[in-house]
């Protein structure tokens, strides 16, 4: 426990981190995170480590400890380019083990193990292989949220900023387009391609329903709503506007909407209202418990003692790589 002397020095030095998210975060709070903050941004000095912070992530992650933030398209290439020797994944494994795939000379933390992905566990590199045998010829193009070894067996893979590029980088009929159903169904009304999908569901974004939306358009005038590509094609289609956490982010810096629903995990409006403070944000919130389960505790206990790493088999990986960096080739 800090004195109150020390205490006194931490909340001068995190004071500029604090007006960042005072307007999410109540003063009452604070103390409670900014121990942890200035804690942090010191051994991350000393161990020359970076943390990479996906967009959802709580606030006084994503603005307080964060250096680098974004979707996993956004996570995947800057991970490529920093110089740093620790990356700190603040996010889900999937995007964890895709750093590693880029760095394979990094280590690689994520501070919660458990932290996995309903859309990663939907499928296996077995199921692909069957897949091939069935569509022989058909490229597969395989989202990030999943395991390093389907990636190994996939030929390019997407995240959802950049999947209607990717599917049509191919040059092809067809593709198969692995796990997320409603994501390749989103895909197959942006383009001629014939996608053929799988049965895997984001369980936070298939939660939300159109009646839902609906209702909250009877409920507030000139309300602006946003979806994430996850989500089932009625809700998409009873959105204004539809894209990945970046270009949801994106709309409304750039739009300023009076009133707009984020119809995607809490954690987003709440960053993005961090910043944007002359818009109204409506929140139906649907937490990812996976998300969730990296805090500012984890974080500096991951530091202090550089576990839990994130290890790939170096043959899965190279294979892996190659998807990924097709990937990252695309739209360059
Ligand atoms: P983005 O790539 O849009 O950030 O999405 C990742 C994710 O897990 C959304 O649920
Ligand atoms: Fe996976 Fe959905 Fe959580 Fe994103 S929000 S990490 S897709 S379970």
């Amino acid at each position: 426990m800090l004195s109150t002397h020390d205490q006194a020095a931490v909340l001068e030095r995190t004071a500029h981190l604090y007006s960042r998210v005072k307007s999410v975060i109540p003063d009452v709070e604070w103390p409670l995170h900014a121990s942890y903050i200035d804690a942090i941004n010191e051994l991350k000095k000393e161990r020359n480590a970076v943390v990479l912070a996906h967009n959802y992530q709580t606030p006084e992650i994503f603005h307080c400890v964060a250096d680098i933030t974004g979707d996993s398209l956004a996570l995947a290439r800057r991970a490529a380019e920093t110089d740093a020797d620790i990356i700190v994944l603040a996010g889900v494994h999937f995007m964890a083990e895709t750093a590693k795939i880029v760095c394979p000379d990094k280590v690689v933390l994520i501070p919660d193990e458990k932290a996995g992905c309903s859309l990663a566990e939907s499928i296996t590199a077995d199921d692909i292989r069957k897949l091939r045998q069935r569509y022989p010829g058909v490229p597969v193009v395989t989202y990030v949220n999943t395991t390093a070894e389907v990636k190994a067996e996939s030929d390019i893979c997407c995240t959802s900023g950049n999947a209607v590029d990717v599917v049509e980088s191919l040059g092809t009929d067809s593709v198969i387009f692995l796990p997320d159903e409603y994501l390749g169904k989103y895909v197959a009304l942006q383009t001629d391609v014939k996608i053929i999908t799988w049965k895997g569901h984001c369980e936070v974004h298939e939660r939300f329903t159109a009646d839902e939306l609906e209702d909250y358009r009877s409920r507030f005038d000139g309300l602006t709503i946003i979806a994430h590509p996850e989500c089932p094609p009625d809700v998409l289609e009873a959105a204004d506007f539809v894209g990945s956490t970046a270009q949801m982010q994106a709309f409304v810096h750039e739009k300023r909407p009076r009133r707009v629903l984020m119809v995607t995990e809490c954690s987003m409006s709440d960053n993005v209202a961090a910043d944007v403070t002359d818009v109204e944000f409506i929140r139906p919130c649907n937490l990812c418990p996976h998300m969730k389960r990296i805090t500012l505790a984890n974080i500096y206990d991951s530091l202090r003692t550089l576990e839990p790493r994130v290890e790939v088999d170096p043959a899965v990986a190279d294979r892996a790589r190659l998807a990924v960096e097709r990937m990252l080739a695309v739209g360059k």
